[in-house]
């Protein structure tokens, strides 16, 4: 052990500078300091810490006087002064004193030393009834180290007892008492009127080659009353004071910056592509105005960063949480999945009873595969087909996520994806032998699909396809099943998107035509990570003759989310009340558009409601839209995505507020002004929804 006292002093002090080398009875006061400090019995170890400023090197001279150290670091942030000084002289604990308290005592110090070690203290200081000036603080270094790591407030990295005091919860703190009030007595340097103070005090007391101690001092008091007089009206912790109104300061830039958009900008420079979803771009909808983040987010209401509350008439989670934010009755399943343990050697019983009952809610279903996001497992999905057939070439029509299989399609002809629901997708880091494995046809386009067949039927593991967006095309569908099973192909509906919207499970149920394997995600899980392969046995036993597997894919909370979501859904009949609401927004953004003599085109399902405005300048027209409703308290954008948490009341309030822009944009594109009233750039194109014509 190397108890050790560091001495911090600097002379930049702005109420007086120069303090600690002002002569008090013919010796600077920090040569006092160091002088009483020499006279601890318990100390090992003193070490002088000033700053790297040029000036404090003047304070060096005193300390060589004593043989002392000194340890040059960082002038503001006296936490790393300690940190560092304490990591180089090896000093555990620390014992902290400031060179502006020339009467401190080492009889006292040595005595909160010994209390200390009888104790297993993180950090121990004197009681505040203390006279100002005798201050001892002692730190065992690796709480300094962790207060070093982690302190951010200025008041904690210049005053090093602060951290521990704010967190007394996680450090083992105490107080050293010892007598009666003394509050009052004011013996440390910080005013001219102090420096009177210390000197009639030395004047009395101070004899050369001796140190007299606070008894001394507490008896001079006594009989000299008027000495208190020159400095008690000075308020103790002035500094202190000043530091926290730093933290002030400090606290509010950090609120500046963590607004959404300065944090997207710190964001674009860590995360490339700035999020790990291409659809939550801010400029997709309001380039620099987009709130972008959330603090948090329930029912249909979500607040951002700067406490604004948004009802959210959008993407709503990109489709994701079909029952509303923070629904608490998936919420309740998931806490109790990770109260009994999200994970472990294991199987969670979950995944059994949430495979029953996606195979109970499609009858043609036997067996099931569970992973954690939609392009994932539509990956698996591709996989097994090719498994099950020895084939490699897939015939596909819309979005089916980032995998490789997919993007494959843009190698042969870099247009390929264009036409399908995301555009100029480019396929770099692809392996080019994957060229024309993918090929794509249009949603309705019999011909199209045709001429696949005929060219590469034999070599065809899947047709893959969302079986509807918009109502389907009479009899494609059924097409596509007859031409799949004609040609030994297997069927793979994507409902990742579509499904859980119009009924309890696939579209296609309603739709009548089963595929071989059907994959969900998004609302089935209300949000939580699940994502599930469905597909008759044989479709299936084919996922056996090759390696699908993934650690995380067996973790608890998302099916225990997925089984609530999917009960709540059907016992509250979820379905209903979202083609209600979509309905009603659907003929809301017509019965607007008509009466403010707006040209614009509705389409989609109901729960997944998409319209545009058909001007030249849409793109710049819908910013503005996406502009106007968030000042009126709406994430708004040309899609709408219901929830089960979308009440009367909302879509009521929603409409009027479109109903307002519109009238807007519709002055604006009268006098031709719409650019001119964006107070964003435009938002750019990319990831739409296939809008049939
Ligand atoms: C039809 C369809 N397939 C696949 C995906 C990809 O799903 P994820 O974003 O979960 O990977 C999406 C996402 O929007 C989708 O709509």
């Amino acid at each position: 052990m190397n108890i050790g006292a560091i001495v911090q002093a600097r002379l930049s002090s702005s109420r007086l500078p120069a303090k600690v080398l002002l002569p008090l009875a013919g010796k600077p006061v920090l040569w006092h300091v160091l002088n009483r400090l020499k006279h601890s019995k318990r100390l090992h170890t003193i070490v002088l810490a000033t700053s790297t400023l040029p000036e404090d090197k003047k304070l060096k001279e005193v300390a060589d006087e004593f043989g002392i150290p000194t340890f040059f670091g960082s002038l503001d942030d006296v936490l790393s002064r300690y940190y560092h000084a304490s990591r180089q002289y090896k000093i555990d604990p620390v014992i902290r004193i400031t060179a502006d308290c020339p009467m401190i005592d080492p009889e006292i110090v040595d005595e909160v030393i010994e209390h200390f070690l009888e104790q297993p203290y993180d950090y121990y200081s004197l009681y505040g009834n203390f006279p100002d000036g005798l201050d001892t603080e002692i730190i065992k270094f690796d709480a300094l180290r962790t207060a070093f790591e982690e302190a951010k407030l200025p008041s904690e990295r210049e005053h090093i007892g602060e951290f521990f005091k704010s967190n007394r919860d996680r450090f083992r703190t105490g107080v050293f008492e010892k007598f009666s009030d003394k509050s009052n007595y004011r013996w440390t340097l910080d005013e001219p009127e102090d420096n009177e103070f210390l000197k009639k005090v030395f004047g009395e007391l101070y004899t050369e080659g001796e140190v007299f101690s606070y008894r001394d001092v507490f008896e001079l008091l006594e009989k000299r009353p008027e000495l208190l007089e020159i400095n008690s009206h000075i308020i103790r912790n002035e500094g202190y004071q000043k530091s926290l109104q730093e933290d002030k300061k400090f606290l509010t830039e950090i609120e500046k910056e963590m607004t959404g958009p300065s944090l997207y900008k710190k964001a674009v420079k860590i995360i490339p592509g700035g999020t790990q979803l291409y659809s939550k771009r801010p400029e997709l909808f309001l380039p620099e105005l987009w709130p972008t983040y959330y603090s948090k987010a329930k029912g249909v209401e979500v607040v951002d960063l700067d406490g604004n509350r948004y009802i959210d008439m959008c993407i709503f989670a990109v489709g994701a949480c079909v029952l509303g934010y923070a629904d608490e009755d998936v919420d309740r399943a998931v806490k109790q999945a990770i109260d009994n343990g999200s994970t472990s050697t294991l199987n969670c019983p979950e995944e059994v009873e949430l495979a029953q009952l996606l195979c109970h809610l499609h009858p043609w279903a036997d067996m099931v595969r569970f992973s954690r996001s939609g392009g994932e497992a539509v990956a698996i999905a591709i996989r097994i087909a090719r498994a099950h057939s020895g084939k490699d070439k897939i015939a596909f029509c819309g979005y089916h996520g980032w995998c490789d299989w997919y993007l494959a399609a843009n190698l042969g002809d870099s247009n390929a994806l264009d036409g399908q629901l995301m555009p100029g997708l480019p396929p770099s880091g692809v392996p080019r032998s994957l060229k024309d494995t993918a090929l794509p046809f249009a949603y309705g386009d019999f011909d199209g699909l045709e001429k696949i067949v005929k060219k590469h039927g034999d070599e065809l593991a899947a047709i893959i396809m969302e079986p509807a967006r918009d109502l389907p095309d009479k009899g494609f569908l059924e097409y596509v099943r007859k031409t799949a099973s004609s040609t030994g192909t297997l069927l793979i509906f994507d409902e990742i998107t579509s499904g859980f919207r119009i009924n309890t499970g696939g579209i296609h149920l309603t739709l009548d035509v089963n595929p071989d394997i059907a994959v969900f995600a998004k609302a089935m899980g209300n949000g939580y990570p699940i994502a599930a392969v469905i597909g008759t046995k044989e479709a299936m036993q084919a996922a056996q003759s090759t390696f699908i597997s993934s650690t995380n894919w067996s973790e608890r909370t998302g099916f225990a989310a997925a089984i609530a979501t999917i009960k709540k859904f059907e016992q509250e009949n979820v379905a209903e009340h979202l083609m209600k609401v979509g309905q009603r927004i659907q003929s809301g953004w017509h019965n607007a558009a008509e009466k403010n003599g707006l040209n614009i085109k509705v389409s989609g399902i109901f729960p997944l409601s998409h319209f545009s405005f058909e001007y030249d300048n849409s793109l710049a027209i819908s910013t503005f839209f996406t502009q106007e409703m968030l000042k009126k308290g709406f994430l708004g954008w040309v899609q709408f995505k219901a929830s089960y948490a979308h009440k009367d009341s909302h879509v009521n309030s929603y409409l009027i507020a479109v109903d307002e822009v519109f009238r807007l944009i519709k002055d604006a594109l009268d006098a031709n002004r719409v650019e001119k009233l964006l107070e964003s750039s435009p938002a750019q194109k990319g990831f739409y929804r296939l809008v049939k014509n």
